[in-house]
């Protein structure tokens, strides 16, 4: 069983793989903007299942995901839940950043 050890840590390593996350970013921009910003998908912190749900939802909505695998790899490795919380967007008249 100890291989199974040394084979997630091989998969771990991979995840960091800067080409990796680099396809991933390019396949946000290809099948993530079609319906919506990229604010929605930036603004959230989520685990890595919570993500693979999220993409699962999407693809039933028509996302065309060609490589799931990066797309996933680079959202956790960024949107992640162990990423500080994202910046309060500013509303249409700022009035959610007045005190
Ligand atoms: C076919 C249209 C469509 C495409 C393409 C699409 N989305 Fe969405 N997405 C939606 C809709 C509609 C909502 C808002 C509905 C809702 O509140 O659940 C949404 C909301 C979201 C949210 C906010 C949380 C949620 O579930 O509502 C996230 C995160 C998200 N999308 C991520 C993605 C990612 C990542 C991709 C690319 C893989 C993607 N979306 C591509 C339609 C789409």
């Amino acid at each position: 069983m100890k291989w199974l050890l040394g084979l997630g840590f091989a998969v771990s390593l991979a995840a960091a793989d800067p080409a990796v996350l680099e396809k991933g970013k390019a396949e946000e921009k290809r099948a993530c903007v079609a319906c919506h910003g990229l604010r929605i998908v930036h603004v959230q912190r989520l685990t890595r299942a919570q993500w693979d749900r999220e993409l699962t939802k999407m693809a039933g909505w028509g996302s065309p995901i060609k490589d799931r695998e990066a797309l996933l790899e680079y959202l956790v490795a960024n949107f992640g839940d162990d990423k500080p919380v994202a910046p309060l967007p500013r509303s249409e008249d700022a009035s959610n950043q007045k005190r």
